[in-house]
């Protein structure tokens, strides 16, 4: 951990879950609650997000939206807004996701719009960010990672901001960064977001799952992690949670 912030295990359904099978994830992960030093947050789908609010209290689970969009009402079909996700319990959105940026164009000017409004009601955005394997291979991660933290330049400090790494040739492909790539990218994320008056938590993020979170938790930089498949199942996700609270 790089400051006093609590350890964070975010869970990304994706477009993933329907109404039972998440009451059913609820019963189990109440069973087994979190320690104090570990926060627990779930991303389901939108569709979900009441429910979950009624199923949690805030101290047990936060949930959060994986999108949402730039404008806070209007004639946007199909969009839900900052102000929406707020009434339906959310504290976190996840802006900039490599599967917004690269299946719905979603670029720069749009993600800071997002994280502006996102600011301006209340919510706390974790902002994806990482690089493909070929911009890796040639040697450009850390130049991605600069252009996309980029859109934090004259943000003021002090605002909620989580920040998760995730390689995107490490997304539901069951390959991980290595512990030294990931200590290494960390401390540059770091390093970039100190440069920009930030002081965050830094997620690690692309096929985390029990039998390697230990490992990449206990790496310098790591904050916790955003969990995409492995999330959907209670007893992985709290496998994950454990490991967080013996390495956190
Ligand atoms: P994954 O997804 O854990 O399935 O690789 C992570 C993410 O996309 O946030």
């Amino acid at each position: 951990m790089t400051n006093a912030t609590r350890c964070l295990i975010a869970g990304n359904w994706k477009m993933n879950g329907i109404l039972q099978e998440s009451l059913d994830f609820v019963k189990e992960l109440q069973a087994n609650p979190a320690p104090e030093h570990v926060e627990v947050a779930l991303m389901p789908p939108f569709t979900l997000l009441h429910s979950l609010a009624d199923s949690f209290s805030e101290k047990d689970v936060r949930l959060g939206a994986q999108s949402m969009y730039c404008e806070v009402s209007g004639a946007f079909t199909g969009s839900i807004s900052p102000m929406m996700l707020r009434d339906a319990g959310c504290h976190y959105v996840i802006l900039g996701h490599s599967e917004r940026r690269d299946i719905m164009h979603e670029g720069n000017t749009l993600i800071r719009k997002k994280l502006d409004v996102a600011w301006s009601h209340g919510l706390e955005p974790i902002l994806c960010i990482g690089e493909h394997l070929e911009e890796r291979e040639s040697g450009r991660t850390n130049e991605v990672l600069k252009e996309q933290l980029s859109v934090l330049a004259d943000v003021n400090t002090g605002v909620s901001l989580t920040v998760a790494y995730e390689p995107v040739w490490a997304i539901g492909t069951g390959k991980t960064a290595s512990p030294e790539q990931v200590k290494e990218t960390h401390a540059f994320v770091h390093e970039e977001l100190s440069r920009l008056g930030h002081d965050c938590r830094v997620l690690y993020g692309g096929s985390v799952n029990p039998n390697n979170a230990a490992e990449l938790l206990a790496c310098d930089g790591v904050d916790g992690a955003l969990v995409g498949g492995a999330s959907l199942k209670a007893d992985s996700f709290m496998k994950i949670i454990e490991a967080a609270a013996e390495t956190a």
